[in-house]
């Protein structure tokens, strides 16, 4: 349970709010690289922490990041005309480069030296894993990217998709980082059926073991999670998960094998995007393991990147397949998650909840972020953006002998931890 007061601190991130300031400490993936496909094509309306920008890619195939609002007479820079490495509003013909330099004033006597004197606010754009990453904060504290091992490989191992939440972005993580409810929100009733026969170490144990136990370990880049549901007679299923400040995840996956990441970028204190990461550390990703394929096929396409299943249709709820199918009677299974995440509100109401054992990872979370903002305020920087190689970490699952802990198995470890 938190008060209504550290509810609000923990979850509003605009401008000049204690989270706002710890989040700009931080880069963020604003857009998929996909999204600004080619030179001086057409900008892209971009929202990141409650601030409205514009996107582009300029002739020199450049990203920039700038103020939506013309800094003459505010006219939106998304109207402009992208072209000759600069990005031109077409109210007075003022153009600026991604540095957020006016590099051109027609509407001025030539002899004018005006345009040297006006910017519009621009912030650094890096592109890494198929993601356009920016970072909002104080010019002297910029970072280096976060080692996320997806940044670091070629992009045949890495897939990349999104989705919009209409919900705060803590919510959400939390939701991630909750891997209980995956046996009963994402199960189909007939799971315990097809559990011995299963393929998978989830498959099979899963289901049978709906009350794990949780063990939550901090590390250098946010939590390490295990949830241990029993196995064998003599052994424990163990799935293993992470949370990254500041809204990093990565969800449990069978050893050795691809990785399946998520970042709950807030968009503003209402909505956030849910970018999803699927990577190979070892081999190029087949087509058929590519995550856009199965993920995109339930996105709307009009550009809002809502689900197609979403509130306004009560997600698609199917009664009678609640009944004899499946857990929720809702297809996809991100549109499970947005059902449960924006029906508790935009921003739920933390004083009326009831944790519970298996809520141990999301208390966590919440007290380290609202540590970290805390000890901001007093001048400490976040110990992450500095040390990007907190980040080269990996989720795991495995079935240990029950006298193991999850962490002492250097197999194991090896899996879950990046060379
Ligand atoms: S408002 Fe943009 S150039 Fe005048
Ligand atoms: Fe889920």
């Amino acid at each position: 349970m938190l008060t209504t007061q550290e509810t609000e601190y923990l979850c509003r991130v605009g401008p000049g709010t204690p989270m706002g300031n710890l989040m700009r400490r931080y880069w963020h993936p604003i857009l998929l690289s996909k999204e600004l496909p080619e030179p001086d094509g057409a900008p892209l309306r971009a929202r990141l922490l409650g601030e409205d920008l514009v996107a582009f890619r300029d002739s020199n195939g450049d990203v920039g990041l700038l103020d939506n609002y013309c800094p003459h007479r505010r006219a939106s820079l998304f109207f402009g005309r992208n072209e000759e490495a600069g990005l031109r509003c077409v109210y007075h013909g003022w153009k600026f480069d991604t540095t957020g330099s006016c590099v051109d004033m027609p509407s001025e006597p030539a002899e004018s030296n005006f345009k040297d004197k006006v910017k519009v606010k621009a912030y650094p754009a890096k592109e890494a894993g198929g993601l356009i990453w920016t970072y909002m904060g104080p010019p002297e504290h910029e970072p280096p990217l976060p080692l996320l091992e997806y940044n670091t490989l070629p992009l045949d191992h890495v897939s990349v998709s999104k989705l919009r939440y209409e919900s705060n972005y803590v919510q959400v993580v939390e939701g991630d980082i909750d891997t209980v409810h995956a046996s009963l929100l994402h199960s189909r009733l007939d799971c315990l059926d097809t559990a011995p026969t299963a393929a998978t170490l989830a498959g099979r144990y899963q289901f049978p073991d709906r009350a794990p136990k949780f063990f939550v370990e901090d590390t250098d880049g946010g939590i390490l999670i295990g949830a241990r549901r029993r196995a064998e007679e003599d052994s424990y299923y163990w799935r293993i998960s992470r949370w990254l400040f500041p809204y990093f995840t990565m969800i449990p996956r069978e050893p050795h094998g691809h990785v399946q990441g998520g970042a709950m970028v807030p968009i503003d204190d209402e909505n956030c995007w849910f970018v999803h990461i699927r990577w190979n550390p070892y081999r190029p990703l087949l087509e058929e393991e590519r995550f856009e394929s199965h993920f995109d096929k339930y996105i709307m396409d009009d550009g809002s990147w809502l689900a197609i299943a979403n509130r306004r249709n009560d997600y698609m709820i199917d009664r009678e397949k609640q009944k004899n199918e499946t857990y929720t009677g809702i297809e996809f299974v991100r549109a499970q998650d947005s059902a449960m995440t924006d029906s508790m509100g935009t921003i739920a109401d933390r004083s009326k909840e009831h944790l519970a054992t298996t809520d141990m990872a999301i208390i966590r979370m919440r007290r380290s972020l609202i540590r970290a903002a805390r000890a901001l305020e007093d001048g400490v920087e976040p110990h992450q953006p500095h040390n990007p190689e907190s980040y080269k970490v990996r989720s795991g699952g495995c079935v240990l002998p029950r006298d193991v802990y999850f962490t002492q198995d250097s197999e194991v470890w090896d899996d879950i931890t990046v060379k």
